[in-house]
Order: C-alpha cells, then structure tokens, then sequence
C-alpha cells in the first residue's frame, strides 16, 4: 500500500516537472480556490487563470472549466446593462450578479467589484460597502481600483477579515479624469508612481493586484518587486497571472477588439446563426415538427 502511495506521488511528480515544474499541481489539487492558493501559486511560478463572470449559467460554465478565479466585474456595467463606462452601475446591481454567480461556484474565489462611489468617499463608507457585499452575495473577497489614496481603506476591509485585490494602471472609473482608455504608465513618473502605489496597496494588505493596461517590462518588473500575485490585463505576459473579459474572449462583444484580447471562440456568429435559423424555421412552419409538439 505504501509502496504504492510512493509510486504514485513519483507519478505525479515526473508528470507535473514534465508540465514545466513540481508546482504545476498546485492549482489542479485545491478543491477550493483560496487567496492562499493565489500565494502558492505565485511562489512556485504557477500561472493563475482569472475569467469575468455575471450570471449563473455562464459561471458554472466557466467554473467548471476550472477557471481558478472569477471576477464579477463592474465591466457588467457595459457587457450585461449596456452602458458605455463602469461609473453607473451601483452597489445593489453588483450584489446581485454576485449573488447569480456565487450559486453557481464550487472551486473557483469569487471576487466581486466594488462599484464606483461605494468606496472612494472615505474608509468607514468602503467597510460598509465591502460588508454589504460579503453578507449579500456570499462572495470570497472584493476588488476596488487605485493606489495609495485608497490605502487607509484597504487596511480596514482587511482588519474586518475580507480579502481585498487591487487594481491598477487603466482604472475604467476614473475614465472622465484620463479622458481615455490609451495604455498607462509610459513615461518614467508615472512608471514610478504605479511601483509606489504597489508596495503601498500591497503593505496596505491586497492579497493580489490586477495591472490594466500597462507596458509588458514595467508589469515584469513591478510583479518581481512584489510577494503578492499580479494578474494582467493587457500588462504582458510576465504577470502572475492573467484575466479578460469573458463576453471580449468568446466573440460576443464584436464591437470591442483591442490588441490584448484573444478572442477564443466566435459566439456572437453561432448567436447569430442560430437565431436567423430560428426565425426562418419558425416562418416556414418548419418548426416545430411532430416530434417536438405533444
Ligand atoms: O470589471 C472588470 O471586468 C475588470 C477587469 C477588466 C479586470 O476589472
């Protein structure tokens, strides 16, 4: 018996350095993802994979797959209400995509947008509203975007025991004040700003942060100087880990094609097939046919 539990753990290990290293097995072994996993991961050079999620059929789906993290995202502001920036989805709207995709979880940490103004005014208002998502949704932990100037708020949603990522380079709430969704962070000051504004969201207690939109060597760079795992989005390939959109990757959001997305399946051409055959079914009185009527 022990002999065997001996032979299966060689297994396991020539398969996972086969894989590229002893810690590919780490994320594949967690039941349950935890911010702990996350650490793990970064530590032993294992890529954390991050997809939005908004609704729960898509959730399960995507969970399924063995997505290791989902974002509820306040990009549903755009892709589920239509609006063209976050800044007007509230609170409540974003409570209740969470609760609709923490149903449909088992493995993955759930993370869940604070929206802009539940957060920004001062730190007693961000515990509030982080708390109010944690008891409402049954999320994992919560995400707010910005650096220093949002350290005292970070500090005391982590004192309450809630799992805070941070967010930085392209902040899409602050669209009015940048004017513009261009790369971040080209220029030296700025390249230096988003270091200190790092260590300072990183001392201030984030268990991870997400880089949006940033030069790939200044992402590299930044994520070695940091323990904490980075995930990027359009930040190059040396961030701990990488998030998209999920309605950008499979082709639902046609309209939206910057140079980071890869687009890995053309769902909204099936949508619309589907659809158009549909209809034309229907005028022919084609459908539906004797075997599907009762
Ligand atoms: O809201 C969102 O989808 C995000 C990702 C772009 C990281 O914040």
């Amino acid at each position: 018996m022990i002999e065997y539990a001996v032979d299966c753990l060689k297994a396991e290990r020539s398969f996972a350095s086969s894989q590229g290293g002893s810690s590919m097995a780490i994320a594949s072994r967690a039941k349950k993802v935890t911010t702990h996993t996350l650490q793990e991961m970064k530590q032993a050079g294992e890529k954390i994979t991050m997809l939005t999620s908004y609704d729960y059929s898509l959730a399960r789906l995507v969970d399924a797959a063995g997505i290791d993290v989902i974002l509820v995202g306040d990009s549903a502001s755009n892709v589920m209400a239509g609006n063209e920036t976050t800044v007007p989805i509230t609170l409540d709207h974003m409570i209740y995509h969470a609760q609709c995709v923490v149903k449909a979880v088992e493995r993955a940490l759930v993370v869940v947008d604070m929206p802009f103004g539940s957060y920004q005014g001062d730190s007693k208002t961000a515990l509030d509203s982080a708390i109010r998502i944690m008891k409402e949704s049954g999320g994992h932990s919560v995400k707010l975007e910005g650096g220093a100037e949002v350290s005292e708020s970070i500090a005391r949603i982590v004192s309450a025991g809630i799992p805070v990522m941070g967010h930085l380079g392209l902040t899409p709430q602050s669209i009015y004040k940048f004017g513009t969704y261009s790369v971040r962070a080209k220029e030296e000051d700025e390249a230096a700003q988003l270091l200190e504004d790092a260590k300072a969201i990183e001392a201030a207690g984030c268990f991870s942060i997400v880089f949006e939109k940033i030069p790939a060597d200044l992402a590299a760079s930044v994520s070695a100087q940091l323990n904490i795992p980075t995930i990027g989005i359009g930040a190059g390939a040396d961030c701990d880990g990488q998030v998209l959109v999920l309605h950008d990757m499979l082709g639902i959001t046609k309209d939206f094609s910057p140079r980071f997305l890869r687009r890995y399946a053309d769902l909204g051409d099936s949508i619309d097939g589907a659809v158009k055959q549909y209809i034309t079914d229907v005028r022919n009185k084609d459908f539906p046919n004797e075997n599907e009527s009762y």
